[in-house]
């Protein structure tokens, strides 16, 4: 992993990810250079890589909504009420994630186009599945988040920043323990 990151921290450009620039470097003249003792490269490998978790959790939190309005069955007070839960967590995430990107020095995505072209999690199925299927996604959609969120952690560390690094890992363990509980639901 700390190869990989290396790599990645000493491209010399704003890394890219299928053709899509993200986490396009913010700043004016009138303002500052940004010197929080993170170098500008190890920023920018940063903040692609939270610009990723970013898109991947504003995705699931999206297709979390939507399972919480159109799930049905036997389960749907319990799967309804859990859902929300879900998505109220997910939603304040993206936020956290966002402004540690501004921090950063970088803009945040935040459309629809952007999010598409770099998102790992799929969009959300057009027909609303069964509802052990809407569970079986979440569980493979948070477990997708968490090893993106992970995968960014020694980029985190070798550049000495510790917030995100603290961050991202906190994003791991609400990751694991959601899929965790998902899982439970269709285990015998
Ligand atoms: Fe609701």
């Amino acid at each position: 992993m700390a190869k990989a990151s290396k790599k990645t921290s000493s491209s010399g450009k704003v890394p890219k990810k299928g053709g899509a620039v993200v986490a396009q470097e913010s700043g004016s003249r009138n303002a500052p250079l940004i010197n929080i003792g993170i170098e500008r490269q190890d920023r920018a490998a940063i903040a692609e890589g939270l610009s990723r978790v970013l898109a991947d959790t504003y995705t699931l939190y999206l297709t979390t909504h939507n399972f919480h309005w159109n799930v049905t069955g036997p389960h749907f007070n319990s799967l309804h009420a859990m859902f929300m839960g879900q998505y109220t967590e997910l939603w304040g995430a993206t936020d956290v994630i966002a402004e540690r990107i501004r921090a950063l020095g970088h803009y945040a995505p935040g459309s629809y186009a952007e999010f598409s072209k770099i998102a790992t999690v799929p969009d959300v199925p057009q027909i609303p599945p069964k509802a052990m299927e809407m569970v079986r996604i979440l569980v493979k959609g948070h477990e997708t988040v968490s090893r993106i969120a992970r995968e960014f952690i020694p980029v985190a560390e070798e550049a000495g920043d510790d917030p995100t690094a603290d961050m991202l890992t906190a994003r791991c363990t609400v990751h694991d323990q959601t899929a965790w509980m998902l899982r439970s639901l269709l285990e015998d």
